[in-house]
């Protein structure tokens, strides 16, 4: 039973509450009880070949299958042998079916603006943007670089890359020209798909100029689409590029999938790594998709009555397995919002929920923070009752924000599925299955049919119940990252050389008695900001290519609403430091990375404490970022004149 009565508990080590769902809610699930989810999940660890070759069925063959696995850790091959392709399992599989004149995609504008697209429409428009490609000399294995806004012409392009072979390779519309440089050069994109702005809380964010910046930058990129979004000015450079709609006017709507291999690499998404170097994760056609379909099924107890909402946007792995391709492929409804959740007020988002009825919303912790800061009275001023399920992703939410969540969105009667994933699981890997499994506030709770966990310590060995160790994965699933683009080596290393056998996911995480899984947080340099990945040494890199900057440490410290805020301990050269100063570095890793790596604080320092062997210390300057007057173990810092001056700046 839900118990309202304790305070809000923050300690998730002290978090004793059970969630069952509601009866009503169980009786209309498919995956009904504990004792349902237990015996699908241990089928599968019996004989996931088994259980993946058999729901591999779900998708349609051009050429079937002969070998569910090859496993020659650690690279993975499934469904080796059959051919098939993702567009058409998202679109002409629900063609001549009764969800043909059923809403794929329901769209607003941050200005307001609806469009809709049933199964056949968004079939029509990707055929016929799949030909475009076409025309522009894309085929398979290119790769297409996408940086728009959240229009349905995003996920068109997406899935047009799909239809016919190429890769596409997406970068969210706030990285600057510098990342999006970067990344064309390390993929090699050949085409970029980009709009003349984008809205952003009622002002334009000038993508196209972005854009020329890159591809000044991007000497693999020949041509470059351009969608009218805004209606702003932008200079389109003659033989390069071309405006989407005038393609689009000229194109057939006659495009057949192609019948495509398995492996056959479907997209590339850039993410943080414990190096400067964002890596591309590739994943592929046929375990991909399967994984994203029953992943989506599974968690979000899909019925065909649904209008699923995911805020995420297609700039990361969530918006593509759960905009795109999972809910696409299960014939689902979804709603896709262009903006900011408080434009123009912070009740957007709630009345996007009553317009559209959305019985299933999944979001970001952060986003649930900046709910509760800024008040009740928005939730309370639109009708909230379509909703039944409620699910979050990217971080883990404390459950005082989950008990908020459970009251104030879901009237305590929607299941919140807490799905744990990363961009290189492909899909959610830990998730209660809301009708089998009670949730406990901040538990992932437990793993997905076919996904095997393993908490290990340094040795490699399995820890005991309620001990923290590092998370790996001990088996193989369908929607397993296949590599880093270009980079086999860094590939083995960073997820397959620490524990013999597993994947590394870079997460430590507890289980407690009931074999519910606790993440507790990275065991890299990677922090989470609002949800999103960034590497603390990326940022790094950007400072200390500022002429001014000596030498610096980034390092992540508790913020309230995005988790994680970036802390920067800078030493000078050249120039005194000043306000100015800091300005202007704040203003450099704009440029260098986006606006989403622009550290929260500068401090300026006569040296960083380093250890005798030269390393600087970073769990020191975390603690004195968080503000704590207690630091950590200094026994082997070198100059302890450094930390005194450090604190003194801190009072
Ligand atoms: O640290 C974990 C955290 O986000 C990381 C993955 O980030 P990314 O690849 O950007 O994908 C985010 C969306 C899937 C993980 O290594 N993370 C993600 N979901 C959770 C989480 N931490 C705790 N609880 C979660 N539910």
């Amino acid at each position: 039973m839900a118990d309202k009565s304790s305070g809000q508990i923050d300690t998730v080590m002290r978090e004793e509450r059970l969630f069952p769902p509601s009866a009503e809610f169980v009786a209309k699930a498919d995956i009904d009880s504990m004792a349902a989810y237990e015996t699908l999940w241990n089928e599968a660890e019996a004989d996931p070949e088994a259980f993946w070759g058999k729901l591999a069925a779900e998708l349609h063959w051009f050429k079937p299958f002969e070998t569910v696995l090859e496993w020659d850790e650690p690279f993975a091959k499934w469904f080796v042998g059959g051919q098939t392709n993702v567009s058409y399992n998202c679109l002409d599989a629900h063609l001549g079916t009764e969800r043909e004149n059923k809403t794929a995609i329901l769209w607003e504008g941050e200005p307001g603006d609806e469009r809709s697209f049933t199964y056949k429409e968004l079939h029509a428009e990707v055929c016929k943007f799949a030909n475009v490609l076409k025309t522009l000399g894309i085929g398979r294995g290119d790769v297409v670089s996408i940086y728009m806004p959240m229009v349905p012409e995003l996920a068109i392009a997406m899935l047009a890359c799909t239809r016919i072979g190429a890769v596409h390779s997406v970068i969210f519309a706030g990285f600057s020209a510098a990342a999006i440089a970067d990344r064309n050069g390390d993929a090699s994109a050949k085409l970029q798909l980009t709009s003349d702005a984008a809205w952003r809380r009622g002002k334009q964010l000038p993508l196209k100029a972005t854009i020329d910046e890159a591809l000044a930058k991007s000497p693999s990129v020949e041509k470059c689409v351009v969608l009218r979004r805004v209606g702003n000015d932008v200079t389109m450079q003659e033989g390069r590029d071309f405006w989407w709609h005038e393609l689009m006017a000229e194109a057939s709507a006659d495009c057949p999938a192609e019948p495509l291999d398995s492996e056959t690499p479907l997209f590339i998404l850039y993410t943080s790594g414990s190096t400067g170097k964002p890596k591309g994760i590739m994943h592929t056609t046929a375990g991909y998709n399967l994984f994203a379909k029953k992943t989506f099924e599974w968690v979000f107890d899909h019925r065909d009555s649904d209008i699923f909402w995911c805020t995420a946007d297609c700039g990361w792995i969530t918006g593509h397995s759960y905009i795109v391709y999972g809910p696409l492929s299960a014939g689902a409804t979804v709603v896709m919002y262009e903006g900011a959740p408080n434009h123009p007020d912070e009740g957007r988002f709630w009345q996007i929920v009553e317009k559209y009825k959305v019985t299933i919303f999944y979001t970001a912790p952060t986003a649930i923070r900046a709910f509760i800061k800024w008040g009740d009275q928005f939730p309370e001023r639109s009708d909230l009752s379509s909703l039944r399920l409620l699910g979050t992703v990217g971080e883990g939410i404390n459950p005082a924000a989950w008990m908020w969540y459970h009251r104030t969105i879901g009237g305590e009667r929607c299941p919140i599925v807490d799905t744990w994933w990363q961009t290189e699981t492909g899909g959610i890997m830990m998730s209660p299955l809301p009708a089998a499994v009670p949730t406990k506030p901040g538990s992932c709770t437990k793993p997905i049919p076919g996904v095997v966990p393993a908490i290990v310590d340094d040795d490699g060995n399995p820890v005991a119940a309620n001990r923290g160790g590092m998370l790996c994965i001990a088996k193989p699933w369908p929607g397993m990252l296949r590599g880093i683009w270009g980079d086999e080596e860094r590939y083995r290393e960073q997820y397959w050389s620490t524990v013999p056998g597993m994947f590394l996911t870079g997460d430590n995480a507890r289980c407690d008695d009931d074999s519910y899984y606790w993440i507790m947080g990275r065991i890299d340099d990677v922090i989470n900001v609002s949800g999103h990945r960034l590497s603390t040494i990326e940022v790094e890199s950007a400072l200390v290519s500022h002429p001014h900057v000596a030498e610096c440490a980034a390092v992540g410290r508790p913020h309230e609403l995005k988790g994680e805020a970036i802390s920067v301990f800078v030493t000078v050269k050249d120039v005194e430091p000043s306000d100015e100063l800091r300005d202007e570095l704040k203003a450099h890793v704009r440029k260098e990375i986006g606006a989403l790596a622009v550290p929260d604080d500068i401090r300026f320092t006569a040296a960083l404490p380093k250890t005798r062997s030269g390393k600087i210390m970073r769990r020191l300057l975390r603690d004195i970022a968080s503000g704590n007057t207690e630091v950590g173990d200094t026994s082997t810092l070198e100059d302890y004149s450094v930390l005194a001056k450090l604190r003194g700046e801190e009072e």
